[in-house]
């Protein structure tokens, strides 16, 4: 749908919940798709995601109460949820609403305290769960909303993105690394951002797909267990990094080589870790060494490594499962195709592939029977483009 269409949805549905009167303004932040360099970022390794046209739209007005009150067009049957400044506990009941909920704790957490609440809907267009950052996109999207509603001019977008972070994590229990939340708050038209996570210093990279689309398509799983699977990998890590760190002066893992790694990855008792170890180290030169390959216009090459990082995340990092595998697999058999992967967190969600113009329909009917075939349901195709960062739409 348009983003005029979608804001009058929003706005539409606001007048209708919370009336027509006052200063209602809408605002936009988009979703995210990696292109590589997946699981590094809390390795302090490189990723290299882009945002999305696609995201999460709101329509919000100050309250002269303490109140904020909540309403998402995807989950209507949910009807308004209230809450209250003067309480912010964090409240696993109070279902998606604990987003905004954690961003206003991020902010005062931080000093900025807002002055009064505020009403509140949401409407998306990324497919909930997918693993495209949907609730990255509602953090950054309060986050804007609420710089703007009350004047916390000083707060930059790379501060949106670690309020969107912080929220996620000590509000929300969700350890995610700073990928998608950065992603979102920083994105840039028809570019990826290549991001450093040891230090937050970044590049914007233009992609330039002539004759060719990236194509997102979603395993349409039903069940997902990423919170506690992600968090388990994230220990791993941490536990390989302390255990390398009694062999070699190292912060994180994303400052070793391959040469490195193969000398003191025998400090890393336990096999199972070892792989795991094995993924962030290399996944991250594979990032750097994809990046460099995009910029000398040497795309089989990007898309090469594409590859090799689903093969490893499925291999060592063991975070793809039937269905992610069964799409990266049957896209690997069509012609046309530059690379394939699973993005996101994994354990389904979607993959990121990138096709030729021609194939892209092929690609879709081989990819799309191949998977119902074997899965029993269909997968969906979206065919997506890179958009900028949140904004103020009116
Ligand atoms: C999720 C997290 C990100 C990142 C990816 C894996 O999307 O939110 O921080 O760790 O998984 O690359």
């Amino acid at each position: 749908m348009s983003e005029k269409n979608m804001r009058e949805i929003v706005l539409g549905k606001f007048h209708e919940i919370f009336g027509p009167e006052g200063d209602i303004r809408t605002y936009f932040a988009p979703g995210r798709v990696n292109l590589i360099g997946e699981h590094t970022d809390y390795n302090g390794g490189h990723v290299f995601p882009c945002a999305l046209t696609v995201g999460t739209y709101a329509a919000a007005r100050k309250r002269t109460d303490r109140k904020l009150r909540f309403y998402s067009v995807n989950f209507e049957h949910l009807g308004v949820i209230e809450s209250s400044l003067d309480d912010m506990r964090p409240l696993a009941d109070k279902g998606w609403t604990g987003y905004p909920k954690g961003v206003v704790w991020a902010f005062e957490k931080r000093g900025m305290k807002l002055s009064s609440g505020f009403d509140f809907v949401v409407y998306g267009d990324i497919p909930n769960g997918s693993g495209l950052s949907s609730s990255a996109a509602i953090e950054v999207l309060t986050g804007e909303a609420v710089r703007d509603l009350y004047g916390f001019e000083n707060a930059t977008n790379q501060d949106l993105a670690l309020i969107g972070q912080d929220s996620e994590n000590n509000y929300n229990g969700m350890n995610c690394g700073i990928m998608d939340q950065f992603a979102s708050a920083m994105g840039k038209k028809d570019s990826a951002v290549f991001l450093n996570t040891a230090d937050l210093s970044f590049e914007y990279v233009p992609i330039v797909l002539e004759g060719k689309k990236i194509i997102i398509t979603n395993t349409n799983k039903k069940h997902k267990l990423t919170d506690s699977q992600y968090n388990a990998r994230r220990s791993a890590c941490e536990a390989a990094l302390a255990e390398l760190q009694t062999v070699v002066d190292i912060k994180a893992l994303g400052e070793l080589s391959a040469e490195e790694f193969e000398k003191y990855k025998g400090a890393i008792k336990d096999p199972d870790r070892q792989r795991k170890a094995k993924h962030a180290v290399y996944e991250n030169i594979r990032t750097l060494e994809a990046v460099k390959a995009l910029k000398a216009g040497e795309l089989e090459r990007f898309g090469k490594l594409m590859n090799e990082s689903h093969v490893s995340l499925r291999d060592d990092y063991d975070v793809t499962g039937i269905e992610l595998d069964t799409l990266a697999e049957e896209a690997w058999k069509c012609p046309g195709v530059i690379g394939s992967r699973m993005t996101g967190g994994g354990f389904g969600g979607c993959t990121v592939s990138i096709v030729e113009d021609g194939a892209v329909e092929n690609f879709m009917k081989q990819v799309g029977e191949g998977y119902r075939k074997r899965i029993g349901y269909p997968a969906s195709f979206y065919v997506v483009e890179i958009g900028g960062g949140p904004c103020r739409l009116d």
